[in-house]
């Protein structure tokens, strides 16, 4: 089976290696839009062409299934044109945190147009209402990791979001956007009593 990935940038990346390891007699065929990359505070409707772009380019190319390896794109998919299934991140992140929290207090970490769509909490609270639901929307971040910034620079973007998590008093973090699981070691390292949950655990909920 010939299976499309795409996102804005590196961010699918990871994704594109646990799908190899996990099927590894299936074709994957992966864009990165570099060229509009970053997605994450674009204008709605331009990141909805974009990405209908990419769906047909990769149906064209006979995708028989598309993962969606972006947040921002994944809180648009009822939005989007597609003849094959789309896949995307929101859905088996939310069954993971809702599975792993205990005291039913959830964090995500996500760019601001994901954030803005508010997603992630309307897809927990159809899990279990009685969760409370705290997003903080990064403007910068998933730029610095695709432009492969020092860990110094990242960790400027990463302190009030920590602080504003810690304060919140979560017990598990939703990375919603992909391009932090590359920095998952270093968020996990920064939030010791959280249960941090990189996209890339996607893989693990997808069956054909
Ligand atoms: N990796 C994408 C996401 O998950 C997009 C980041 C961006 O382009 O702003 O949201």
């Amino acid at each position: 089976m010939k299976i499309g990935v795409f996102d804005s940038g590196i961010g699918g990346l990871p994704i594109v290696e646990r799908l190899k390891e996990k099927f590894p007699n299936d074709e994957i065929v992966f864009i990165a839009d570099t060229k509009h990359m970053p997605y994450g505070d674009k204008d709605k409707s331009l990141v909805i062409k974009y990405a209908n772009n990419i769906i047909s380019k990769l149906e064209k190319d006979g995708a028989e299934v598309i993962v969606v390896a972006c947040g921002t794109v994944s809180s648009l998919i009822p939005l989007l044109c597609h003849s094959v299934q789309l896949i995307g991140i929101i859905e088996p992140l939310c069954l993971e945190s809702c599975k792993r929290t205990a005291n039913k207090k959830i964090g995500v970490m996500a760019t601001v147009n994901t954030v803005n769509s508010e997603s992630f909490p309307s897809c927990i609270h159809k899990i279990d209402r009685s969760i409370d639901v705290y997003s903080y929307a990064c403007s910068d971040l998933a730029s610095k990791i695709e432009n492969r910034t020092s860990e110094e620079d990242i960790m400027s973007s990463l302190i009030d979001p920590l602080r504003y998590f810690d304060n919140s008093g979560i017990d598990t973090l939703i990375l919603g956007c992909t391009h932090y699981s590359w920095i998952y070691e270093l968020i996990k390292k920064n939030t010791s009593t959280i249960s941090v949950i990189s996209p890339t655990i996607i893989v693990n909920h997808i069956s054909f």
